[in-house]
């Protein structure tokens, strides 16, 4: 997608700037201002809190007008991040998930004031690299974030439940969980190529007064939708104050 050559990183820990640059095989720097105006295009990827230092930076160091930027960082709307970094540069939000490690994460994205169609494109072509990427209308970017940018870890939790309650039936851990992953695949695959309703997926294996009706008894006695809901309801309500403060610009 991008040539190895034309990609650099930076951070602000020695330690990382080798070990990611040995793991990336691209340069990773602790100045890279000198860089910034080369670039056609930045990935920011900073924890929320750093980003008014982060791009205050980037605008010290000279962006190029037209240089497109592209920030993964959960809660920080395109308004925030316009004005932290004070141009007009085109500015695209992404919120991807941590799957893409393995080619298949989430991203959505959506366009800043100043970037057009061809921006978002862009941007969807370097996510669709490591997965599936949806444009999605801003407003809906925190209840993203709570249900497929946190969600990984919402499954790991279950995967690890159901491992352990293979042990407790018997099962060696290591098969359990063999059984438990491919199976949450395998589910993950049928919704998503059938296009049938996950209720309907799930009556074809409820034989009537069979172990799959008794154990889903079980789980709606643990009320696990509400439980599923609340943990979703409460991340985004976190997402929408991870932001920094937006800067107040005063009235012309
Ligand atoms: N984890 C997820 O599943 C997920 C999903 C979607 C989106 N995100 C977003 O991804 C972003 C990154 O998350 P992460 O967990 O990878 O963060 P991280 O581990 O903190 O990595 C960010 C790195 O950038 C460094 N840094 C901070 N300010 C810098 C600056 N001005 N110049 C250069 N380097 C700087 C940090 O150093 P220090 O440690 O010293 O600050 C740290 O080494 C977050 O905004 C998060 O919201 C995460």
């Amino acid at each position: 997608l991008i040539p190895r050559e034309r990609m650099w990183a930076g951070d602000k820990h020695p330690a990382v700037c080798q070990s990611a640059s040995q793991e990336l095989g691209i340069p990773v720097e602790l100045d890279y201002r000198p860089r910034i105006p080369t670039a056609d295009l930045l990935l920011l990827c900073v924890k929320p809190a750093d980003a008014p230092k982060a791009l205050a930076a980037v605008r010290e160091g000279g962006l190029r007008p037209s240089t497109l930027l592209i920030s993964i960082l959960a809660g920080v709307t395109t308004t925030a991040l316009e004005s932290m970094l004070g141009t007009d540069n085109p500015v695209v939000r992404a919120m991807p998930n941590t799957p893409a490690v393995v080619g298949e994460g989430m991203t959505v994205v959506c366009c800043g004031r100043s970037a057009n169609e061809t921006h978002l494109a862009r941007a969807r072509r370097i996510f669709e690299a490591v997965g599936k990427c949806i444009p999605v209308d801003e407003v809906h970017f925190n209840a993203v974030t709570a249900l497929s940018g946190s969600g990984p870890a919402y499954h790991f939790l279950i995967m690890e439940a159901l491992a352990d309650a293979g042990v407790r039936v018997g099962l060696p851990r290591q098969l359990a969980l063999t059984l438990v992953a491919q199976t949450a695949l395998g589910a993950a695959k049928m919704v998503l190529t059938t296009g049938r309703h996950p209720a309907a997926l799930r009556d074809d294996v409820t034989t009537p007064a069979g172990c799959t009706i008794g154990g889903l008894l079980m789980l709606e006695d643990g009320r696990i939708r509400s439980v599923l809901a609340r943990a979703v309801e409460e991340a985004a309500k976190i997402a929408a104050h991870l932001g920094p403060p937006v800067p107040h610009k005063p009235a012309q």
